[in-house]
């Protein structure tokens, strides 16, 4: 895409950062709509901040524990950092903290999240686990705009994987995340290439 200027992208990571690493390696195709411009992570000894600064990703870690229980502060500190490097889509990629109403209301429509369940089932934690207990035949993830409730907001997209009967939250987490690392470059693809619209709790393909 010569002549268009490239979104600049944050990715919020707080562990290991394998959706991070997809994203990176998509945003290296020449025609790719985005740049990941910075990783920023509220863990010093998160794995994705290794993969990003061999990228050549600048990063960026915000602890926030001298914040204690100040969301509003620790979001303030992120914000500062976002506009400084003039950042105009936020991806959430395994970042394990809630974020204050108005900083997500700030972003909204411009920070999105992928989740390792097929939404609105699963919000939360262990999905894996708690997919094979439900007893389900189809999981999957799901790639949502943010908004303040957790795990909530306008589904952009859905990736599905049969339960097989033979799986351990291991294999079928496995399963989940290859279809992850599709799911979230294609998702940003179309953000930032200006391809969705928000219309009340959908989106839809312009
Ligand atoms: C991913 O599976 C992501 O979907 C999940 O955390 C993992 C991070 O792995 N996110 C959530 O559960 C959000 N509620 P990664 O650091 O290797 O990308």
């Amino acid at each position: 895409m010569s002549g268009v200027r490239k979104k600049r992208v944050a990715v919020l990571i707080s562990g290991r950062g394998s959706n991070m690493a997809a994203l990176i390696d998509a945003a290296k195709t020449a025609d790719f709509p985005a740049e990941i411009a910075l990783v920023l992570s509220n863990k010093a000894d998160a794995g994705g901040l290794a993969i990003a600064a061999a990228n050549g990703i600048k990063t960026v870690v915000i602890d926030h524990k001298p914040f204690g229980r100040d969301r509003a502060a620790f979001d303030a500190a992120m914000q500062a950092v976002l506009v400084a490097e003039g950042i105009e889509i936020v991806c959430l990629a395994g970042f394990m903290r809630i974020m204050s109403e108005e900083f997500v209301n700030g972003w909204f429509g411009r920070m999105i999240n992928i989740h390792p369940a097929l939404l609105p089932l699963f919000k939360g934690l262990d999905t894996h686990a708690r997919a094979l207990e439900a007893g389900v035949k189809l999981h999957g993830c799901s790639t949502h705009f943010v908004t303040p409730g957790m795990d909530e907001g306008p589904i952009i997209a859905q990736a599905a994987v049969p339960v097989l009967d033979d799986d351990t939250p291991e294999t079928l987490g496995a399963r989940v995340l290859a279809e992850e690392h599709r799911l979230y470059p294609e998702t940003l693809r179309l953000l930032a290439s200006g391809a969705l619209v928000i219309s009340g709790n959908r989106v839809l393909r312009s």
